[in-house]
């Protein structure tokens, strides 16, 4: 059977860290609270220039490099994102003229910090179909752009950076083994970001047209411990994996409590899981590719250890994917 194997992953993350004390000088907030309530210490915020689809680039030419594939031989580009600096054209198209990947088509997907999962799954579908693709598949976000920096219940959570992975066909049984992806769109209004302004008047909110994120964080915390652990145990069970059989699970780093819950309704035991949430806070659709390459760089997996990756976020969306490395 073929299917979709990463052969290169890489990270791109702005220089600037902001720590839970430079927070604590603009809103009422304090690193005691920030760390107990999410595990968030640090994280990178963009500075001048470094826009979504520069850092996506910068991650993407990692991952090339890692995959020896040059950009000449791309056939697709898909880029997970929420924040790119422009709407139009795509995140994707910008990433193209950067590398230079003449051949390749390139869009965006929005599936908020299911992203990449959700990107993932497309290019294994891709090369499934042509297993002699090459697919770039990136989560790049610059958040930082669409922060109420007013608003201590979200400003303390977000981070800014991309992470990327070279798909390609393989027929050795490596590759991604079983996904499953939801969304309930009865939940849109936990989380939302507004568009820029919109000329249709029934869109535009009475208190402006920013387009801020917006949250009610209490809920989407109760939503996110029961989806991502009933979808890891459907994956486990669909694909006969036992989580004894799994080397690393990979969880969207939102919130470290989330994760610790996560763990008891799952059964994952505390060793599997790997967490950098503490140094990036939640970057969204970049937050699996950017541990997903740090765990890669450091010679964590091995070739044919089984991955587990599980993420939710706004839509409400929600996904698990096993992969074998
Ligand atoms: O990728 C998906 C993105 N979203 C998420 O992952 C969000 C999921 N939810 C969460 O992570 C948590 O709900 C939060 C970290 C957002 C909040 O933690 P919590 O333990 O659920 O706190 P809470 O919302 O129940 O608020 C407790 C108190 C409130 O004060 P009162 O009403 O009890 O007086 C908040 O106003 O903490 C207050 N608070 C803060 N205090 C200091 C909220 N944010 C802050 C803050 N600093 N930054």
């Amino acid at each position: 059977m073929i299917r979709g194997r990463i052969i290169g992953t890489g990270r791109c993350l702005p220089d600037r860290v902001v720590t839970n004390d430079d927070l604590a000088a603009i809103v009422d907030t304090s690193d005691e609270w920030i760390s107990s309530r999410t595990g968030i210490r640090s994280r990178r915020i963009a500075g001048a220039g470094e826009f979504t689809s520069k850092l996506a680039s910068g991650a993407a030419r990692q991952a090339m490099a890692m995959a020896g594939v040059a950009a000449t031989e791309l056939d697709l580009i898909v880029v997970a994102t929420i924040s790119s600096e422009i709407a139009m054209p795509s995140c994707a198209c910008l990433v193209q003229m950067e590398l230079g990947a003449a051949r390749a088509f390139a869009y965006d997907i929005n599936a908020a910090c299911c992203g990449f999962t959700y990107a993932l799954d497309i290019a294994d579908k891709y090369v499934r179909a042509n297993p002699a693709m090459k697919v770039l598949v990136i989560g790049a976000e610059t958040l930082s752009s669409r922060t109420n920096w007013e608003d201590r219940n979200t400003c303390v959570l977000f981070g800014d950076g991309a992470g990327a992975a070279v798909v390609t066909g393989d027929e050795s049984g490596r590759g991604l083994v079983h996904s499953r992806l939801f969304s309930d769109g009865n939940l849109w209004n936990l989380l939302y970001m507004e568009g820029a302004p919109s000329l249709n008047r029934e869109l535009v909110h009475g208190d402006g047209c920013g387009s801020y994120i917006r949250m009610n964080g209490r809920e989407i915390f109760k939503y996110a411990v029961r989806a991502m652990g009933d979808v890891v145990t459907q994956v486990l069970e669909e694909s006969s994996t036992a989580i004894e059989e799994v080397r690393l699970v990979i969880p969207h780093q939102a919130n470290i409590r989330i994760i610790q819950s996560l763990m008891e309704r799952a059964g994952i035991p505390p060793e599997k899981i790997y967490l950098n949430i503490d140094k990036y806070g939640n970057t969204s659709a970049a937050s699996i590719p950017i541990a997903l390459d740090e765990v890669n760089r450091a010679g964590m997996l091995a070739s044919g250890d089984l991955v587990l990756l599980c993420t939710f976020g706004a839509g409400l969306t929600w996904a698990a994917s096993l992969l074998r490395w």
